[in-house]
């Protein structure tokens, strides 16, 4: 049997374990970034817990974070925070480095990014 299933990008870059070390790295580099590490709680353990479910989803891995929390709505859920560009930028910046951590092909890496720069900008709303 041919196997044809679709090869997502969360198994292209490692799965589960991938994306556990994507979240650590990346949120020390949020916290440390003067943009917009001020919108964020001090205690970051549960926003980096959300974000390893999300991007779980969103590379095409199991459904974890809407089977928790209902449908994404991530735009609105960034509401309550004024996102201008500057900060958008701010946050592909430190996911960059964090990809970083992955030492995934340049090809690859870039592919990632430019998945998250439609949603990150989306969020623009200042
Ligand atoms: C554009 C720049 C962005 C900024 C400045 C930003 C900032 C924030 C802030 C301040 C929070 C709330 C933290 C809290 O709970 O107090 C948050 C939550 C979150 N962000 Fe972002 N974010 C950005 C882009 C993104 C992108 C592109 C994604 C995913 C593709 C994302 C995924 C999430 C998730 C999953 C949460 C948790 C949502 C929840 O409460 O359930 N963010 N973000």
């Amino acid at each position: 049997m041919p196997d044809n299933r679709e090869f997502t990008l969360y198994e292209a870059i490692g799965g589960e374990k991938a994306v556990r070390k994507l979240v650590n790295a990346f949120y020390p580099l949020v916290q440390a970034n003067p943009l917009i590490g001020p919108l964020f709680p001090d205690d970051i353990e549960p926003v980096r817990e959300k974000q390893f479910l999300f991007l779980t989803q969103f590379f095409g891995g199991p459904p974890l974070y809407s089977e928790r929390y209902g449908h994404p709505m991530m735009r609105a859920r960034h509401l309550p925070f004024p996102i201008t560009p500057e900060r958008a930028d701010a946050w592909l910046g430190c996911m960059s480095r964090a990809l970083d951590s992955l030492q995934l092909e340049e090809d690859l890496k870039g592919f990632v990014l430019e998945r998250l720069k439609a949603p990150a900008y989306h969020f623009i709303n200042s």
